[in-house]
Protein backbone atom coordinates (compact mmCIF):
# COMPACT_ATOMS: atom_id res chain seq x y z
CA UNK A 1 0.00 0.00 0.00
CA UNK A 2 2.87 2.34 -0.77
CA UNK A 3 0.66 4.21 -3.20
CA UNK A 4 -1.98 4.88 -0.53
CA UNK A 5 -1.95 7.73 1.96
CA UNK A 6 -4.42 8.68 4.68
CA UNK A 7 -5.55 12.12 5.80
CA UNK A 8 -7.21 12.16 9.20
CA UNK A 9 -9.16 15.35 9.96
CA UNK A 10 -8.80 16.26 13.61
CA UNK A 11 -8.60 20.04 13.85
CA UNK A 12 -12.10 20.57 15.27
CA UNK A 13 -12.57 21.97 18.73
CA UNK A 14 -15.20 19.54 19.94
CA UNK A 15 -17.23 22.25 21.69
CA UNK A 16 -19.85 19.81 22.92
CA UNK A 17 -17.32 17.93 25.04
CA UNK A 18 -17.26 21.04 27.29
CA UNK A 19 -13.65 20.32 28.11
CA UNK A 20 -10.28 22.00 28.50
CA UNK A 21 -8.85 18.93 26.77
CA UNK A 22 -8.99 18.65 22.97
CA UNK A 23 -11.74 16.25 21.92
CA UNK A 24 -9.40 13.88 20.10
CA UNK A 25 -7.27 13.46 23.25
CA UNK A 26 -10.09 12.20 25.44
CA UNK A 27 -9.20 8.65 26.48
CA UNK A 28 -11.11 5.68 25.26
CA UNK A 29 -10.05 2.42 26.93
CA UNK A 30 -6.80 4.06 27.99
CA UNK A 31 -5.85 5.59 24.63
CA UNK A 32 -6.56 8.95 23.05
CA UNK A 33 -9.56 8.97 20.73
CA UNK A 34 -7.45 9.96 17.72
CA UNK A 35 -5.16 6.94 18.13
CA UNK A 36 -8.00 4.65 16.99
CA UNK A 37 -8.49 5.91 13.42
CA UNK A 38 -4.69 6.18 13.10
CA UNK A 39 -4.42 2.52 14.13
CA UNK A 40 -7.14 1.54 11.65
CA UNK A 41 -5.04 3.19 8.89
CA UNK A 42 -1.90 1.40 10.05
CA UNK A 43 -3.69 -1.94 10.27
CA UNK A 44 -5.05 -1.42 6.75
CA UNK A 45 -1.41 -1.20 5.69
CA UNK A 46 -1.51 2.47 4.73
CA UNK A 47 2.07 3.68 4.65
CA UNK A 48 1.73 7.45 4.92
CA UNK A 49 -0.59 9.00 7.44
CA UNK A 50 -1.22 12.73 7.84
CA UNK A 51 -3.20 14.04 10.81
CA UNK A 52 -4.64 17.53 10.34
CA UNK A 53 -4.68 19.21 13.75
CA UNK A 54 -5.64 22.70 14.84
CA UNK A 55 -7.22 23.05 18.24
CA UNK A 56 -4.42 22.42 20.82
CA UNK A 57 -2.26 21.16 17.95
CA UNK A 58 0.93 20.89 19.99
CA UNK A 59 -0.67 18.97 22.84
CA UNK A 60 -2.34 16.61 20.40
CA UNK A 61 0.90 15.88 18.56
CA UNK A 62 2.79 15.34 21.82
CA UNK A 63 0.16 13.18 23.50
CA UNK A 64 -0.10 10.93 20.49
CA UNK A 65 3.62 10.21 20.34
CA UNK A 66 3.24 8.75 16.86
CA UNK A 67 6.56 9.13 15.00
CA UNK A 68 5.12 7.51 11.87
CA UNK A 69 2.40 10.18 11.54
CA UNK A 70 2.92 13.53 9.79
CA UNK A 71 1.12 16.40 11.45
CA UNK A 72 -0.34 19.22 9.36
CA UNK A 73 -1.70 22.39 10.91
CA UNK A 74 -5.08 23.93 10.17
CA UNK A 75 -4.76 27.14 12.16
CA UNK A 76 -8.30 28.32 11.57
CA UNK A 77 -11.27 26.00 11.06
CA UNK A 78 -12.73 26.92 7.73
CA UNK A 79 -14.40 23.62 6.93
CA UNK A 80 -13.56 20.02 6.07
CA UNK A 81 -12.43 20.92 2.52
CA UNK A 82 -10.00 23.50 3.87
CA UNK A 83 -8.78 20.99 6.49
CA UNK A 84 -8.02 18.39 3.81
CA UNK A 85 -6.15 21.01 1.76
CA UNK A 86 -3.90 21.64 4.78
CA UNK A 87 -2.43 18.15 4.23
CA UNK A 88 -1.18 19.12 0.79
CA UNK A 89 2.39 20.09 1.65
CA UNK A 90 2.81 16.99 3.87
CA UNK A 91 1.96 14.91 0.78
CA UNK A 92 4.02 16.98 -1.66
CA UNK A 93 4.98 14.95 -4.70
CA UNK A 94 2.79 12.02 -3.73
CA UNK A 95 0.51 10.62 -6.40
CA UNK A 96 -1.85 7.76 -5.72
CA UNK A 97 -4.94 7.27 -3.60
CA UNK A 98 -5.71 9.05 -0.35
CA UNK A 99 -8.21 7.85 2.23
CA UNK A 100 -9.82 10.80 3.99
CA UNK A 101 -11.46 10.21 7.34
CA UNK A 102 -12.40 11.93 10.59
CA UNK A 103 -10.33 11.79 13.75
CA UNK A 104 -13.32 11.14 15.98
CA UNK A 105 -14.47 7.78 14.61
CA UNK A 106 -12.87 5.20 16.93
CA UNK A 107 -14.91 2.21 15.79
CA UNK A 108 -13.93 2.28 12.11
CA UNK A 109 -12.43 -1.09 11.15
CA UNK A 110 -9.31 -1.48 8.98
CA UNK A 111 -11.25 -3.98 6.84
CA UNK A 112 -13.68 -1.19 5.95
CA UNK A 113 -10.86 1.04 4.70
CA UNK A 114 -9.54 -1.87 2.64
CA UNK A 115 -13.00 -2.50 1.16
CA UNK A 116 -13.36 1.21 0.32
CA UNK A 117 -9.98 1.22 -1.44
CA UNK A 118 -10.87 -1.97 -3.33
CA UNK A 119 -14.16 -0.48 -4.56
CA UNK A 120 -12.40 2.76 -5.49
CA UNK A 121 -9.69 1.00 -7.51
CA UNK A 122 -12.09 -1.49 -9.10
CA UNK A 123 -14.32 1.26 -10.52
CA UNK A 124 -11.48 3.61 -11.46
CA UNK A 125 -13.24 6.47 -9.66
CA UNK A 126 -11.65 9.82 -8.82
CA UNK A 127 -13.61 9.94 -5.56
CA UNK A 128 -15.46 7.18 -3.71
CA UNK A 129 -17.53 7.98 -0.65
CA UNK A 130 -18.32 5.50 2.12
CA UNK A 131 -22.06 5.83 2.70
CA UNK A 132 -24.50 4.35 5.19
CA UNK A 133 -28.22 4.17 5.94
CA UNK A 134 -28.46 5.02 9.64
CA UNK A 135 -31.70 4.66 11.65
CA UNK A 136 -31.90 8.47 11.74
CA UNK A 137 -30.24 10.41 8.87
CA UNK A 138 -30.59 13.80 10.56
CA UNK A 139 -27.41 15.88 10.75
CA UNK A 140 -25.60 14.03 7.96
CA UNK A 141 -24.89 15.02 4.38
CA UNK A 142 -27.19 13.18 1.93
CA UNK A 143 -26.08 11.34 -1.22
CA UNK A 144 -27.92 12.88 -4.16
CA UNK A 145 -28.29 10.62 -7.22
CA UNK A 146 -29.45 11.30 -10.76
CA UNK A 147 -32.28 9.44 -12.52
CA UNK A 148 -29.90 6.68 -13.51
CA UNK A 149 -29.01 6.31 -9.78
CA UNK A 150 -25.50 7.65 -10.42
CA UNK A 151 -24.02 9.60 -7.56
CA UNK A 152 -24.18 13.31 -8.44
CA UNK A 153 -23.19 15.16 -5.26
CA UNK A 154 -23.50 15.37 -1.50
CA UNK A 155 -25.72 17.98 0.07
CA UNK A 156 -25.40 19.00 3.72
CA UNK A 157 -28.65 18.87 5.70
CA UNK A 158 -28.81 22.63 6.17
CA UNK A 159 -28.44 23.20 2.44
CA UNK A 160 -30.84 20.41 1.44
CA UNK A 161 -34.31 20.68 -0.11
CA UNK A 162 -37.19 18.72 1.45
CA UNK A 163 -36.84 16.06 -1.25
CA UNK A 164 -33.10 15.76 -0.54
CA UNK A 165 -33.70 15.54 3.20
CA UNK A 166 -35.90 12.51 2.51
CA UNK A 167 -32.87 10.61 1.19
CA UNK A 168 -31.78 8.02 3.74
CA UNK A 169 -28.34 7.21 2.35
CA UNK A 170 -25.82 9.56 4.00
CA UNK A 171 -22.15 10.46 3.98
CA UNK A 172 -20.01 8.79 6.69
CA UNK A 173 -17.26 11.41 6.18
CA UNK A 174 -14.88 8.71 4.84
CA UNK A 175 -13.61 8.84 1.26
CA UNK A 176 -11.05 7.44 -1.15
CA UNK A 177 -9.76 10.09 -3.55
CA UNK A 178 -7.08 10.34 -6.26
CA UNK A 179 -4.07 12.60 -5.73
CA UNK A 180 -2.97 15.02 -7.02
CA UNK A 181 -6.42 15.52 -8.66
CA UNK A 182 -7.88 16.28 -5.19
CA UNK A 183 -5.60 19.29 -4.57
CA UNK A 184 -6.79 21.04 -7.71
CA UNK A 185 -10.44 20.52 -6.76
CA UNK A 186 -9.95 21.65 -3.16
CA UNK A 187 -8.07 24.77 -4.24
CA UNK A 188 -11.05 25.70 -6.43
CA UNK A 189 -13.79 25.17 -3.79
CA UNK A 190 -16.18 27.96 -2.98
CA UNK A 191 -17.63 28.56 0.48
CA UNK A 192 -21.01 29.54 -1.01
CA UNK A 193 -23.13 27.52 1.40
CA UNK A 194 -25.19 28.13 4.53
CA UNK A 195 -22.13 27.81 6.81
CA UNK A 196 -19.70 29.79 4.63
CA UNK A 197 -17.27 26.87 4.87
CA UNK A 198 -15.17 24.94 2.41
CA UNK A 199 -16.92 21.58 2.11
CA UNK A 200 -14.88 18.47 1.40
CA UNK A 201 -18.14 16.91 0.22
CA UNK A 202 -18.08 19.13 -2.90
CA UNK A 203 -15.25 16.91 -4.17
CA UNK A 204 -17.90 14.30 -5.00
CA UNK A 205 -19.69 16.65 -7.43
CA UNK A 206 -16.34 17.43 -9.10
CA UNK A 207 -15.72 13.70 -9.63
CA UNK A 208 -19.31 13.20 -10.85
CA UNK A 209 -18.74 15.93 -13.45
CA UNK A 210 -16.12 13.60 -14.94
CA UNK A 211 -18.46 10.64 -14.47
CA UNK A 212 -16.02 9.15 -11.96
CA UNK A 213 -17.78 9.42 -8.58
CA UNK A 214 -18.51 6.23 -6.66
CA UNK A 215 -19.88 5.06 -3.35
CA UNK A 216 -19.66 2.03 -1.10
CA UNK A 217 -22.48 1.30 1.33
CA UNK A 218 -21.30 0.41 4.84
CA UNK A 219 -23.35 -2.34 6.50
CA UNK A 220 -22.94 -1.35 10.15
CA UNK A 221 -23.46 2.39 10.80
CA UNK A 222 -22.14 2.16 14.38
CA UNK A 223 -18.66 1.72 12.90
CA UNK A 224 -18.52 5.36 11.81
CA UNK A 225 -20.18 6.79 14.89
CA UNK A 226 -18.56 10.17 15.53
CA UNK A 227 -17.80 11.35 19.06
CA UNK A 228 -19.24 14.79 19.79
CA UNK A 229 -20.15 14.54 23.46
CA UNK A 230 -19.31 12.64 26.64
CA UNK A 231 -22.41 10.53 26.06
CA UNK A 232 -21.04 9.49 22.66
CA UNK A 233 -17.67 8.76 24.27
CA UNK A 234 -19.26 6.39 26.77
CA UNK A 235 -21.31 4.71 24.02
CA UNK A 236 -18.21 4.20 21.90
CA UNK A 237 -16.31 2.83 24.90
CA UNK A 238 -19.12 0.33 25.44
CA UNK A 239 -19.09 -0.74 21.78
CA UNK A 240 -15.31 -1.08 21.79
CA UNK A 241 -15.43 -3.05 25.05
CA UNK A 242 -17.98 -5.49 23.58
CA UNK A 243 -15.90 -5.89 20.43
CA UNK A 244 -12.69 -6.62 22.38
CA UNK A 245 -14.47 -8.95 24.82
CA UNK A 246 -16.06 -10.94 22.00
CA UNK A 247 -12.67 -11.35 20.33
CA UNK A 248 -11.16 -12.74 23.54
CA UNK A 249 -14.06 -15.11 24.12
CA UNK A 250 -13.65 -16.33 20.52
CA UNK A 251 -9.96 -16.87 21.32
CA UNK A 252 -10.76 -19.15 24.27
CA UNK A 253 -10.94 -16.80 27.24
CA UNK A 254 -13.81 -17.11 29.74
CA UNK A 255 -15.34 -13.78 30.75
CA UNK A 256 -17.81 -14.49 33.53
CA UNK A 257 -19.58 -11.16 33.05
CA UNK A 258 -18.48 -9.48 29.80
CA UNK A 259 -20.85 -6.56 30.44
CA UNK A 260 -18.65 -5.39 33.33
CA UNK A 261 -15.22 -6.45 32.04
CA UNK A 262 -12.87 -3.81 30.64
CA UNK A 263 -9.91 -5.03 28.63
CA UNK A 264 -7.77 -2.38 26.97
CA UNK A 265 -6.56 -2.90 23.40
CA UNK A 266 -2.92 -3.56 24.38
CA UNK A 267 -3.73 -6.48 26.71
CA UNK A 268 -2.85 -10.06 25.74
CA UNK A 269 -4.71 -13.06 27.16
CA UNK A 270 -3.91 -16.74 26.67
CA UNK A 271 -6.52 -19.43 26.12
CA UNK A 272 -8.22 -20.81 29.25
CA UNK A 273 -7.77 -17.63 31.20
CA UNK A 274 -10.85 -16.88 33.32
CA UNK A 275 -11.76 -13.29 34.18
CA UNK A 276 -14.39 -12.61 36.85
CA UNK A 277 -16.92 -9.77 36.92
CA UNK A 278 -15.92 -6.09 37.10
CA UNK A 279 -12.23 -6.53 36.34
CA UNK A 280 -10.15 -3.95 34.45
CA UNK A 281 -7.09 -5.14 32.55
CA UNK A 282 -5.09 -2.19 31.29
CA UNK A 283 -1.90 -1.14 29.53
CA UNK A 284 0.57 -3.80 28.45
CA UNK A 285 -0.87 -6.50 30.71
CA UNK A 286 -0.42 -10.14 29.82
CA UNK A 287 -2.21 -13.09 31.41
CA UNK A 288 -0.95 -16.62 30.75
CA UNK A 289 -2.86 -19.84 30.19
CA UNK A 290 -5.14 -21.16 32.90
CA UNK A 291 -4.85 -18.12 35.18
CA UNK A 292 -7.94 -17.25 37.18
CA UNK A 293 -8.59 -13.58 37.92
CA UNK A 294 -11.55 -13.19 40.25
CA UNK A 295 -13.98 -10.33 40.70
CA UNK A 296 -12.99 -6.66 40.89
CA UNK A 297 -9.28 -7.01 40.11
CA UNK A 298 -7.57 -4.00 38.45
CA UNK A 299 -4.36 -4.86 36.59
CA UNK A 300 -2.15 -2.37 34.75
CA UNK A 301 1.10 -3.14 32.86
CA UNK A 302 1.52 -6.45 34.69
CA UNK A 303 2.23 -10.07 33.87
CA UNK A 304 0.21 -12.87 35.44
CA UNK A 305 1.81 -16.28 34.99
CA UNK A 306 0.22 -19.57 33.96
CA UNK A 307 -2.24 -21.04 36.42
CA UNK A 308 -1.94 -18.14 38.86
CA UNK A 309 -4.97 -17.45 41.01
CA UNK A 310 -5.83 -13.83 41.75
CA UNK A 311 -8.55 -13.54 44.37
CA UNK A 312 -11.05 -10.65 44.46
CA UNK A 313 -10.24 -6.94 44.69
CA UNK A 314 -6.51 -6.88 44.08
CA UNK A 315 -4.76 -3.93 42.42
CA UNK A 316 -1.58 -4.56 40.38
CA UNK A 317 0.58 -2.09 38.53
CA UNK A 318 3.90 -3.01 36.93
CA UNK A 319 3.92 -6.36 38.78
CA UNK A 320 4.92 -9.88 37.78
CA UNK A 321 3.13 -12.90 39.25
CA UNK A 322 4.78 -16.28 38.72
CA UNK A 323 3.23 -19.55 37.62
CA UNK A 324 0.73 -21.00 40.06
CA UNK A 325 1.08 -18.14 42.55
CA UNK A 326 -1.90 -17.17 44.71
CA UNK A 327 -2.63 -13.53 45.44
CA UNK A 328 -5.28 -11.73 47.47
CA UNK A 329 -7.97 -10.98 48.24
CA UNK A 330 -7.16 -7.27 48.68
CA UNK A 331 -3.47 -7.30 47.73
CA UNK A 332 -1.66 -4.29 46.27
CA UNK A 333 1.26 -5.06 43.97
CA UNK A 334 3.09 -1.93 42.88
CA UNK A 335 5.83 -1.45 40.26
CA UNK A 336 8.65 -3.96 40.58
CA UNK A 337 6.71 -6.47 42.68
CA UNK A 338 7.81 -9.92 41.51
CA UNK A 339 6.18 -13.05 42.85
CA UNK A 340 7.98 -16.33 42.25
CA UNK A 341 6.41 -19.58 41.18
CA UNK A 342 3.87 -21.01 43.66
CA UNK A 343 4.38 -18.13 46.08
CA UNK A 344 1.52 -16.69 48.05
CA UNK A 345 0.55 -13.15 48.96
CA UNK A 346 -2.55 -12.73 51.09
CA UNK A 347 -4.92 -10.01 52.17
CA UNK A 348 -3.77 -6.47 52.91
CA UNK A 349 -0.26 -7.07 51.67
CA UNK A 350 1.48 -4.29 49.73
CA UNK A 351 4.63 -4.91 47.71
CA UNK A 352 6.87 -2.51 45.82
CA UNK A 353 10.22 -3.21 44.08
CA UNK A 354 10.37 -6.51 45.94
CA UNK A 355 10.91 -10.10 44.97
CA UNK A 356 9.28 -13.00 46.75
CA UNK A 357 11.04 -16.24 45.85
CA UNK A 358 9.53 -19.52 44.80
CA UNK A 359 7.15 -21.05 47.34
CA UNK A 360 7.51 -18.14 49.79
CA UNK A 361 4.52 -16.67 51.61
CA UNK A 362 3.44 -13.31 52.96
CA UNK A 363 -0.12 -14.10 53.92
CA UNK A 364 -1.44 -11.21 55.97
CA UNK A 365 -1.13 -7.46 56.63
CA UNK A 366 2.38 -6.80 55.39
CA UNK A 367 4.43 -4.13 53.62
CA UNK A 368 7.43 -5.25 51.59
CA UNK A 369 9.41 -2.47 49.88
CA UNK A 370 12.87 -2.77 48.26
CA UNK A 371 13.11 -6.34 49.50
CA UNK A 372 14.75 -9.47 48.15
CA UNK A 373 13.21 -12.64 49.60
CA UNK A 374 14.55 -16.10 48.80
CA UNK A 375 12.67 -19.37 48.40
CA UNK A 376 10.35 -21.00 50.96
CA UNK A 377 10.41 -18.03 53.30
CA UNK A 378 7.51 -17.41 55.66
CA UNK A 379 6.80 -13.76 56.30
CA UNK A 380 4.51 -13.54 59.32
CA UNK A 381 1.42 -11.39 59.71
CA UNK A 382 2.07 -7.71 60.20
CA UNK A 383 5.66 -7.68 58.97
CA UNK A 384 6.87 -4.27 57.84
CA UNK A 385 10.05 -3.44 55.97
CA UNK A 386 11.09 0.03 57.12
CA UNK A 387 12.74 0.89 53.80
CA UNK A 388 12.69 4.68 54.06
CA UNK A 389 14.63 6.72 56.60
CA UNK A 390 13.20 10.03 55.52
CA UNK A 391 15.98 10.67 53.03
CA UNK A 392 16.79 7.48 51.13
CA UNK A 393 15.40 4.02 50.43
CA UNK A 394 17.27 0.95 51.70
CA UNK A 395 17.12 -2.74 50.94
CA UNK A 396 16.09 -5.71 53.03
CA UNK A 397 17.43 -9.15 52.11
CA UNK A 398 15.92 -12.37 53.48
CA UNK A 399 17.60 -15.69 52.67
CA UNK A 400 16.04 -19.01 51.63
CA UNK A 401 13.97 -20.82 54.24
CA UNK A 402 13.99 -17.97 56.77
CA UNK A 403 11.05 -17.48 59.12
CA UNK A 404 9.97 -13.95 59.99
CA UNK A 405 7.70 -13.96 63.08
CA UNK A 406 4.56 -11.90 63.15
CA UNK A 407 4.66 -8.19 63.84
CA UNK A 408 8.29 -7.75 62.89
CA UNK A 409 9.81 -4.47 61.74
CA UNK A 410 12.85 -4.91 59.53
CA UNK A 411 14.78 -1.64 59.62
CA UNK A 412 16.71 -1.47 56.33
CA UNK A 413 19.41 -1.87 55.29
CA UNK A 414 19.29 -5.27 56.95
CA UNK A 415 19.86 -8.91 56.06
CA UNK A 416 18.27 -12.02 57.56
CA UNK A 417 20.37 -15.06 56.60
CA UNK A 418 19.12 -18.28 55.10
CA UNK A 419 17.30 -20.54 57.56
CA UNK A 420 17.31 -17.83 60.26
CA UNK A 421 14.31 -17.10 62.48
CA UNK A 422 13.18 -13.71 63.69
CA UNK A 423 11.11 -13.79 66.86
CA UNK A 424 7.64 -12.33 66.69
CA UNK A 425 7.39 -8.68 67.63
CA UNK A 426 11.02 -7.94 66.87
CA UNK A 427 12.40 -4.68 65.63
CA UNK A 428 15.38 -5.89 63.62
CA UNK A 429 18.12 -3.30 63.23
CA UNK A 430 21.12 -5.64 62.89
CA UNK A 431 21.73 -8.48 60.46
CA UNK A 432 20.60 -11.94 61.62
CA UNK A 433 23.21 -14.55 60.63
CA UNK A 434 22.33 -17.70 58.73
CA UNK A 435 20.53 -20.23 60.92
CA UNK A 436 20.42 -17.89 63.97
CA UNK A 437 17.48 -16.69 66.01
CA UNK A 438 17.12 -12.93 66.09
CA UNK A 439 15.15 -11.50 68.99
CA UNK A 440 14.76 -7.75 69.05
CA UNK A 441 12.19 -6.94 71.71
CA UNK A 442 11.97 -6.27 75.46
CA UNK A 443 12.10 -9.42 77.62
CA UNK A 444 8.74 -10.32 79.15
CA UNK A 445 8.32 -9.99 82.93
CA UNK A 446 5.34 -11.52 84.82
CA UNK A 447 4.05 -10.06 88.07
CA UNK A 448 2.56 -12.88 90.15
CA UNK A 449 -0.98 -12.52 91.54
CA UNK A 450 -1.28 -9.05 90.14
CA UNK A 451 -5.03 -9.35 89.46
CA UNK A 452 -5.94 -10.36 92.98
CA UNK A 453 -3.86 -7.53 94.47
CA UNK A 454 -5.53 -5.05 92.12
CA UNK A 455 -8.99 -6.23 93.22
CA UNK A 456 -8.04 -5.93 96.90
CA UNK A 457 -6.81 -2.37 96.34
CA UNK A 458 -10.15 -1.47 94.78
CA UNK A 459 -12.15 -2.83 97.76
CA UNK A 460 -10.04 -0.90 100.24
CA UNK A 461 -10.50 2.47 98.53
C1 LIG B 1 -19.29 16.11 7.82
C2 LIG B 1 -19.75 16.06 6.36
C3 LIG B 1 -21.11 15.36 6.29
C4 LIG B 1 -21.02 13.99 6.90
C5 LIG B 1 -20.49 14.08 8.33
C6 LIG B 1 -20.22 12.71 8.88
C7 LIG B 1 -18.81 18.08 5.36
C8 LIG B 1 -19.09 19.42 4.84
N1 LIG B 1 -19.84 17.39 5.84
O1 LIG B 1 -20.21 16.93 8.49
O2 LIG B 1 -21.54 15.26 4.93
O3 LIG B 1 -22.31 13.39 6.90
O4 LIG B 1 -19.25 14.80 8.36
O5 LIG B 1 -19.89 12.81 10.24
O6 LIG B 1 -17.69 17.62 5.31
N2 LIG B 1 -12.71 19.34 10.79
C9 LIG B 1 -11.48 19.96 10.71
N3 LIG B 1 -11.43 21.25 10.32
C10 LIG B 1 -12.55 21.97 9.99
C11 LIG B 1 -13.79 21.33 10.10
C12 LIG B 1 -13.85 20.01 10.49
O7 LIG B 1 -10.46 19.36 10.98
O8 LIG B 1 -12.40 23.14 9.64
C13 LIG B 1 -12.74 17.93 11.20
C14 LIG B 1 -13.43 17.73 12.52
O9 LIG B 1 -12.49 17.77 13.59
C15 LIG B 1 -14.04 16.34 12.36
C16 LIG B 1 -14.30 16.22 10.87
O10 LIG B 1 -13.50 17.21 10.26
O11 LIG B 1 -13.17 15.33 12.74
C17 LIG B 1 -15.76 16.41 10.49
O12 LIG B 1 -16.16 17.69 10.87
P1 LIG B 1 -17.61 18.00 11.38
O13 LIG B 1 -17.74 19.42 11.68
O14 LIG B 1 -17.98 17.02 12.43
O15 LIG B 1 -18.44 17.68 10.05
P2 LIG B 1 -19.99 17.61 9.94
O16 LIG B 1 -20.52 18.97 9.86
O17 LIG B 1 -20.52 16.71 10.96
CA1 LIG C 1 -19.66 15.49 12.83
Amino acid sequence: MNDVAAVVLAAGKGTRMKSAVAKVLHPLLGRPLLSYPLDACRQAGIGRIVAVVGHQAEEVEKALGAPDVLFALQAEQRGTGHAALCARSALQGFSGTAVLLCGDVPLLRPETLTALLDAHHRTGALATVLSMVPPDPRGYGRLVRDRAERLARIVEERDASEAEKAVREVNTGTYAVELPWLWGVLAGLSPANSQGEYYLTDVVAAAAAEDRAGSLLLGDPTEVMGINSRTHLAEAAGALRRRINEEWMEAGVTLEDPATTWIEPGVVLAPDVTIGPACRLAGATRVDAGALVEQGVVVTDSRIGPGAHIKPYCVFSGATVGAGAEVGPFAHLRPGAELGEASRVGNFVEMKKSRLGRGSKASHLTYLGDTEIGEKVNVGAGTITCNYDGAAKHRTVIGDGAFIGSNTSLVAPVTVGAGATVAAGSTVTQDVPEGALGVGRARQRNVAEWSARKAARKLGS
